[in-house]
């Protein structure tokens, strides 16, 4: 079957920068991202795109009505394509059978009968979306269930591996693309197709083909693996503070051994981002449901170690600021999950900012790139907090850092943006309480520069002794 024309359900994180690559390097292809979303329709059609990736906007503007259209025609878009990539939202379940765990596939299932119902002939479905094993079977299903005379459906599985913040260079360049699908003719058929979409840019042998359940879990182990090296290393700096030894020290030296290499080995306050606890959690379930309680325990301490973390550092603040925070100034120095995104979702800042506002600390925010309705939106969501009015009364946004410093007892860095490396620390110690503290929660700023010039600092994984001050003794007037 050739591909002229791709449809994508779901305009998010994945589904956007995923086909306006597609769009990029496969001209001879139409593509068409739908989303049931008007707003962030308009805004992939708009200057201001709903979401923030370094290299984004100059490959959506490059292909932008030349061959890739966003729309919310939803219907229209699956019927004219002959592949669909499903790229809708899994959240972790909030109520419910699995809740807090398993994946909330609705939005999947919805996406797949919006196909069977109004498909006219035959499509190659591929989920794009992380999901849990055998998802592919339940699409399968709800298809062939619906079926139509002379249709024929092809479900493949393609996970997705960007990350954010390196979304665009991710997919113009993967590590792999992961394709799983049946081991029958027509099951071939599709994965060829889809083989020949990547194949536009994609070396041949970057192209792993596999059946779809291992394609499925791959996609999970694959970021439970990195998790739970945020977490191994993260348990290792509670150790070093303890002890006196130095986390990046440490991670130096084991990293340089080759069977562990020195990727992903960076203490912080801890993972966030929406895949990392969601697929964590997901695997849980899946080896709870699977009766395997060992490797369900084993995982979920993957998760529990990063709550520790987060909460360990918060519990630092308080001790550090003469255990009470109650009415002082701190400033949280970015808001989203890791640099170079706009993405807030499990954002360490979020929980940090949480235990901050139950110890009623007044809470100053600054990121170069969230937007203050979405950092009001997250702090005051049902999960993080039960008094609303507590946060409008206790957080102020600003959009300059060092308005936000002036008067603050103390700086939490939460985001590791590049541009906290080489703020003008002086002035926003002058502008500052004393004591004046800072907490380094990515450990990326010159602490002995700072110490001189008379910060006190705590960062993650490292004692940092003070220098001892030098003052002139005064003379002895007795
Ligand atoms: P997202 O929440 O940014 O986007 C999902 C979009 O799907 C939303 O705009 C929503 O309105 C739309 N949608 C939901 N149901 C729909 C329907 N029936 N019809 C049309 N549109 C519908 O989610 P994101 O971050 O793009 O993630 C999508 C999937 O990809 C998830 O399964 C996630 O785990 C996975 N993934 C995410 C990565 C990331 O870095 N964000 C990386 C790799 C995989």
């Amino acid at each position: 079957m050739p591909i002229k024309r791709i449809c994508c359900i779901g305009a998010g994180y994945v589904g956007g920068p995923s086909c306006a690559v597609i769009a990029s390097k496969c001209p001879d292809v139409q593509v068409t991202v739908v989303d049931l979303s008007e707003e962030r329709i308009r805004q992939w059609n708009s200057d201001h795109l709903p979401l923030y990736e370094p290299q984004l906007d100059d490959v959506v503007k490059s292909c932008r009505e030349r061959n890739l259209w966003f729309s919310t025609d939803v219907d229209k878009a699956i019927i004219e394509a002959e592949l669909i990539f499903i790229c809708v939202n899994t959240p972790t379940k909030l109520f419910g059978i699995g809740k807090g765990r398993a994946a909330d596939l609705k939005y999947i299932e919805s996406a797949a009968r919006r196909i069977a119902t109004v498909a006219k002939s035959s499509k190659i479905v591929v989920e794009k979306s992380t999901v849990p094993v055998k998802a592919a079977e339940s699409i399968t299903n709800i298809l062939q269930a619906n079926v139509k005379p002379g249709v024929k459906y092809q479900v493949l599985s393609n996970p997705e591996f960007l990350a954010e913040g390196t979304a665009i260079s991710d997919l113009v360049s993967p590590d792999r693309v992961l394709i799983g699908g049946e081991k029958t003719d027509q099951g071939r058929e599709a994965v060829e197709a889809l083989c020949w979409i990547y194949e536009h840019w994609i070396p041949k042998e970057q192209i792993i083909v596999m059946n779809t359940w291992s394609s499925e879990l791959s996609k999970l182990a694959a970021n439970a693996f990195l998790a739970q090296r945020i977490s191994s290393i993260n348990a290792i700096s509670a150790i070093c503070e303890a002890t006196g030894a130095d986390v990046s020290e440490v991670a130096g030296a084991i990293g340089t051994d080759s069977r562990i290499g020195s990727k992903f080995l960076k203490a912080s306050v801890g993972f966030g981002g929406s895949c990392f606890q969601k697929d964590v959690l997901n695997l849980v379930y899946l080896c709870e449901c699977l009766n395997l309680p060992e490797a369900a325990a084993y995982w979920q301490q993957v998760v529990d170690i990063n709550d520790y973390q987060r909460k360990r550092f918060a519990l630092r603040i308080v001790e550090s600021l003469f255990n009470t925070v109650t009415d002082k100034n701190i400033t949280i120095l970015g808001f989203a999950f890791k640099k170079d995104t706009g993405d807030t979702r499990e954002s360490a800042a979020i929980y940090l900012s949480k235990y901050l506002l139950d110890e009623e600390a007044k809470i100053r925010i600054y990121d170069p790139k969230v937007e203050k309705e979405q950092m009001l939106r997250e702090l005051t969501s049902p999960m993080i907090s039960d008094n609303p009015d507590r946060v409008s009364k206790l957080v102020t946004i600003y959009d300059d850092v060092y308005e936000a410093a002036k008067g603050s007892h103390a700086l939490v860095l939460c985001t590791e943006w590049d541009e906290f490396k080489t703020l003008d620390y002086k002035r926003i110690y002058a502008d500052m309480l004393k004591p004046a503290f800072i907490f380094d929660g990515r450990i990326i700023l010159d602490h002995e520069a700072l110490m001189e010039i008379g910060f006190h600092v705590e960062t993650i994984g490292k004692r940092l002794t003070r220098k001892p001050v030098h003052r002139p003794i005064a003379p002895c007037t007795q």
